[in-house]
């Protein structure tokens, strides 16, 4: 269909995931569907890994933009380690067959009861974010007879104004630790007798389509090791976050730097820091990538309900919603549409794609030409990557199923949701 989504493409008129017609997973499984290709999937990780050579390098996939058990196995046997948010995603690792030594636990308000489960499981690292987190872990620790192996999370406070989709980096942003205080608080956890210090990490923003950001947040970081090592403070790994885009197709859009680009430059760039430091302590760089292994893996499938044309807006109106799919409701994110089995064009009329939700801001995409009829199959592309994982029930709405499709094969990953199931943990009050 685009170099962008190559696992996805027309034939005979039909767009197939890989040799899989989609009109054929609709019929046999229902929409909205969720559909992913496994051979996309294990080439987006490829791409890191042999980007990595054999380098000290890890691959911590960030679970949260799509956790599914059959995705989180497949990157599991491949090698992947995982960057988790929660003790859920911990659990989830474990379920699907994961090693808990590749993976590291990111964000702002990790729970104690989180902390206990990741550390009886010996996780590889903690990416803390504040100096109240490195208190409570510590304390955390200390009452499990361990110690927690600590990295923080600076904020490397990038300029954002050459960069404008720099969201996380920020000053004002609430993740991480500010430059200016990160040697201040790497004392305080140096000298917290269960934590060790072992790494540092930022995550400057997602959807970076240039890595000019990305290797700036790798100065920032290399400067702050080399003013660690001083004081005694020898760190083990750079952890330097997620954060490469993806092209979703929107004309005019730039396209992301291509991965083997990004990960060269930023290698050379350490291997120059390297050479001239001479201590010979060797450094393990570790990478959360989100979108760039799963957002062109999947496609969201959608029948028509009806077409609804008024004065001023005409209205495709589809099974799928801001349930299904938050990013354009909740970012004004742009996906792309397509016909599963397009019509000669003599229908063709600009629509607004939207869903069966009451509420305004339920639309899947704006302003398309689309010569659509009800009961046609639409598949929203690059939807693999906050797709599913961010899904609500609201208006009582059954999550999608999903399925991971190989070759001609069809695996069902997750059946749809039933609305038995959405109030099953309900109770009357007697
Ligand atoms: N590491 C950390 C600490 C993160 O917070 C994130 C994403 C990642 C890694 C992975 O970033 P990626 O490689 O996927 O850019 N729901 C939004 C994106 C939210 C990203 C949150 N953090 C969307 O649909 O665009």
């Amino acid at each position: 269909m685009s170099h962008s989504t190559p696992h996805f493409d027309y034939h005979n008129g039909v767009l197939h995931a890989e040799t899989t017609a989609l009109s054929t997973l609709a019929e046999v499984y229902g929409t909205p569907l969720y559909v992913y290709s496994k051979a996309a999937l294990l080439s987006n990780f490829d791409a890191y890994a042999s980007a990595c050579g054999t380098r000290d390098a890890l691959i911590c996939y960030a679970m949260k933009a799509n956790s599914n058990l059959a995705i989180l196995d497949l990157l599991a046997r491949r090698g992947a380690g995982f960057d988790i948010v929660s003790g859920g995603e911990l659990l989830r690792v474990l379920a699907a067959g994961g090693d808990p030594g590749k993976v590291i636990f990111s964000g702002v308000g990790k729970s104690v009861a989180d902390m206990r489960l990741a550390l009886s499981h010996d996780i590889l690292c903690f990416n803390v974010e504040s100096i109240a987190e490195l208190h409570r872990l510590n304390e955390v620790a200390g009452s499990m007879g361990k110690t927690a192996r600590i990295s923080l999370r600076v904020n490397p406070n990038v300029d954002a104004k050459t960069h404008p989709y720099i969201a996380t980096g920020l000053k004002a942003s609430k993740f991480g630790v500010a430059f200016d205080d990160a040697l201040q608080t790497y004392r305080v956890a140096a000298a917290l007798p269960h934590l060790a210090v072992t790494g540092i990490d930022c995550h400057i923003g997602s959807q970076l389509l240039d890595d000019a950001p990305l290797l700036a947040a790798l100065d920032k970081l290399i400067e702050l090791i080399d003013e660690l090592a001083l004081e005694g403070i020898v760190l083990h790994h750079l952890d330097i976050g997620g954060g490469l885009g993806i092209d979703y197709g929107e004309a005019g859009e730039a396209a992301p730097v291509p991965v083997d680009i990004y990960l060269g430059r930023l290698f050379r760039r350490i291997d120059q820091w390297r050479s001239a430091r001479h201590d010979g302590v060797p450094i393990k760089v570790i990478f959360e990538p989100g979108r760039s292994i799963v957002g062109n893996v999947g496609v969201l499938l959608t029948t028509v309900e009806y077409l609804k044309k008024g004065e001023e807006k005409n209205f495709c109106i589809v099974d799928a919603a801001m349930n299904d799919l938050m990013r354009p409701a909740l970012y004004q994110a742009w996906m792309g549409v397509h016909a599963v089995r397009p019509h000669s064009g003599e229908t063709a009329d600009l629509y607004d794609v939207v869903g069966p939700v009451c509420e305004s801001g339920d639309w899947l995409a704006k302003d398309r030409i689309l010569s659509a009829e009800a009961g046609d199959v639409l598949a929203i592309t690059c939807a693999g990557a906050y797709g599913l994982t961010m899904a609500s029930n609201y208006n009582t709405r059954g999550r999608a199923a999903e399925v991971i499709v190989d070759g001609d094969r069809v695996h069902l990953v997750r059946e749809r949701e039933q609305a038995a199931d959405l109030f099953a943990l309900e109770r009357l009050i007697k």
